[in-house]
């Protein structure tokens, strides 16, 4: 179903935003993805980006994280120009992605991937970073000696936002944290994330298929297809489109 017009109202024009992305585009080989993306995160928000399943919601992620060279336009982060950086730079200025399908190491043990993640930027409080994720997570303290292979779906997918809150982000992309998952399950991972915005005030731009659940919880969202933001609002006017309601919450 074809979603048009972007909603004038919705323009987020904030300076200090600590995510600003103008007019990017990207793609892989021959095929561009991204037509011209103007999206932005303000401190302490979770941003939703929405769309079917193509839309080019990843190759943003991939594209913000470094992963993927912008062809056109300039993300900044934290006031830092970061379009051409290395992936491993930007993470070190502390915007982490957490990607698509729970990227693990699966013959290390759950306490193992966690400190490669609180390791990454070198911070002195790495225990309490590790007692941070097992306090979300309490299910991975009780399985830190297991290895990760071995764990459950929903503990795999757990454990790789774990790895992400162990590098104490100043900004974490969490790219379909539910994908796959039974909805008990699900909303363990929802409301965990929605704690670590409560209590650690973390930003987040939160890519999601579960609709529903991601507009409940963010501040502001995006909605993408084929490569392009055709809607943008708070939570409210979002959810209020009838556009939004047929195409993704079934109504
Ligand atoms: N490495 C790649 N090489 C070529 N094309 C790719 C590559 N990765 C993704 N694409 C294409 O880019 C388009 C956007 O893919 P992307 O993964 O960004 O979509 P998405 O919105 O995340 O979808 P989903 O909800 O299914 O995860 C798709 O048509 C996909 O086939
Ligand atoms: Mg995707």
């Amino acid at each position: 179903m074809a979603l048009r017009a972007v909603l004038p109202q919705g323009a987020l024009v904030s300076s200090n935003a600590l995510l600003a992305v103008k007019d990017l585009a990207a793609g892989y080989g021959a095929t561009q993805i991204l037509h011209g993306i103007d999206l932005s995160v303000g401190e302490t928000e979770i941003v939703a980006v929405l769309g079917s399943n193509g839309a080019g919601k990843s190759t943003l992620n991939r594209t913000i994280s470094g992963v993927l060279r912008a062809r056109r336009g300039s993300i900044r982060f934290a006031d830092v120009a970061i379009e051409r950086e290395r992936a491993a730079a930007i993470v070190a200025l502390g915007l982490v992605h957490v990607p698509e399908g729970r990227r693990i190491f699966p013959n290390m043990t759950v306490r193992e991937n966690l400190q490669l993640g609180a390791y990454r930027r070198g911070k002195p409080n790495r225990v309490a970073n590790l007692e941070r994720v097992f306090g979300i997570f309490p299910r991975l303290k009780e399985r830190h000696a297991q290895r990760a292979g071995t764990l459950s779906g929903g503990e795999q997918q757990m454990l790789a936002i774990g790895r992400g809150i162990a590098s104490s982000p100043r900004l974490l992309l969490l790219d379909e944290p539910s994908m796959g998952l039974a909805p008990a399950i699900a909303d363990l991972i929802f409301d965990s994330i929605a704690a670590l915005h409560r209590e650690d005030r973390v930003t987040l731009l939160l890519v999601e298929q579960r609709v529903a659940e991601a507009l409940e919880s963010c501040d502001y969202g995006y909605v993408l297809e084929t490569g392009r933001v055709v809607l943008e609002g708070t939570h409210r006017t979002l959810t209020a489109d009838d556009r939004v309601r047929r195409a993704y919450l079934g109504m």
